[in-house]
């Protein structure tokens, strides 16, 4: 791992290890990707200010993230079907960044159930929610999360369709993989990924699959889950979740700021900015480029998180000078996942805590809550 200097090294090794169907799964936006790459590009447009000779001996990269110590201002972000970029990957991920110090969100979309996660990590995770048209099914979730000890509840706000990613249709992507006469010959060169998945606890929706009467076999479970994701959301649902859930809430999803107004006075603890990583509405702004007006508008009264085309420190540093408290990073992570299990996540969190502690001191800051921005360079 030590020849990976950085996020991108981990992203052409998970290429070359795992089937094409997942890691393209994971690199996909939707429609044409307009959103996708405006998301790295208008990150990469912000240029930092160089300082010198301010004394930066004693730095840290330490915070909070709502209200608990965390190494440094990063969770790593729900993620779907991690369990199918290595064998057990949501547990391996958790793992890392309970190593690390930073929080884990494991996906309702995992391949790990919430049960298997923590049942085999020491400490509390958070749980990602989609409500699914049976509300039922979503209750039971919430309460499984909730039994499990999960220690923050990520609803997903963005998703009342499914946004189209071409790849993965052009792909088949299906969990388990499709067994077309490409799959098998795509999975046949990856002999270590078809071995860490085989010995994985499970090879399809460990949240779903057994919970719902009726749904054992892997076609039906699919098809349930294709026609689960509701359009009549709204937010009274928000409410009820409120309701059921004893922890804290964060919105995930947020990019506009009359909705963040709203999620403000839902009583939830967070929101982040989010446009899914440019896998929902394409020609949607950047994540960054949404992030200043909501925290102007809204950073007094409801901590606010970002995510959208994190892949390094510098990165990181450029969405905390914009008013972020704290940032997800998906792919980031599952490049790392991909290209060595666990060793692989943690060494995606070290660089970027490397990335970031650099680029503080380059920039005359020591401390956390000392950029802000002031450490954007004029343009
Ligand atoms: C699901 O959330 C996805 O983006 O694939």
């Amino acid at each position: 791992m030590r020849t990976m200097t950085c996020i991108e090294d981990l992203r052409q090794t998970a290429r070359r290890k795992v089937p094409r169907a997942f890691f393209e799964y994971a690199e996909a936006g939707a429609y044409a990707e307009e959103t996708l790459r405006a998301n790295r590009a208008d990150l990469e447009r912000i240029k930092l200010r160089q300082r010198i000779l301010v004394n930066v001996a004693s730095r840290s990269t330490k915070t909070a993230i709502l209200g608990e110590p965390a190494s440094l201002p990063l969770a790593l972000a729900p993620v779907g079907l991690c369990g199918m970029q290595h064998g057990d990957g949501e547990i391996l991920a958790c793992r890392a960044a309970q190593q690390a110090g930073i929080p884990f969100c494991l996906s309702t979309m995992s391949i790990c159930s919430i049960e298997d996660v923590a049942q085999s990590v020491d400490k509390p995770f958070w749980f990602q929610l989609y409500v699914m048209k049976d509300r039922g099914f979503a209750r039971s979730l919430i309460e499984r999360a909730a039994a499990a000890k999960c220690s923050a509840l990520v609803l997903t706000v963005d998703l009342q369709v499914l946004g189209q990613r071409h790849r993965d249709i052009k792909n088949g992507m299906t969990v388990p993989p499709e067994l077309r006469i490409k799959n098998l010959i795509d999975i046949a060169t990856k002999p270590a990924w078809a071995l860490s998945v085989l010995r994985g606890k499970r090879k399809t929706f460990g949240n779903i699959a057994g919970h719902i009467s009726g749904m054992q076999n892997v076609n039906s479970l699919a098809q349930w889950i294709s026609g689960q994701f509701d359009p009549a959301l709204s937010w009274k649902d928000v409410e009820w979740i409120a309701g059921l859930w004893p922890g804290k809430l964060i919105l995930k999803g947020i990019l506009d700021v009359e909705d963040a107004r709203i999620a403000a006075k839902t009583g939830a603890a967070a929101l982040v900015v989010s446009n899914h990583g440019g896998r929902q509405l394409d020609g949607a702004p950047s994540s960054i480029s949404a992030l200043p007006p909501i925290v102007d508008a809204l950073g007094a009264d409801i901590e606010i998180m970002f995510d959208g085309g994190i892949r390094s420190g510098q990165d990181l540093f450029r969405a905390l000078a914009l008013g972020a408290r704290a940032c997800l990073s998906g792919r980031a992570y599952i490049y790392g996942l991909g290209a060595g299990g666990q060793a692989g996540v943690a060494r995606a969190i070290e660089i970027i805590r490397n990335e970031l502690d650099v680029t503080m001191a380059l920039t005359g800051v020591s401390r956390i809550d000392e950029i802000d921005r002031h450490v954007i360079a004029a343009m």
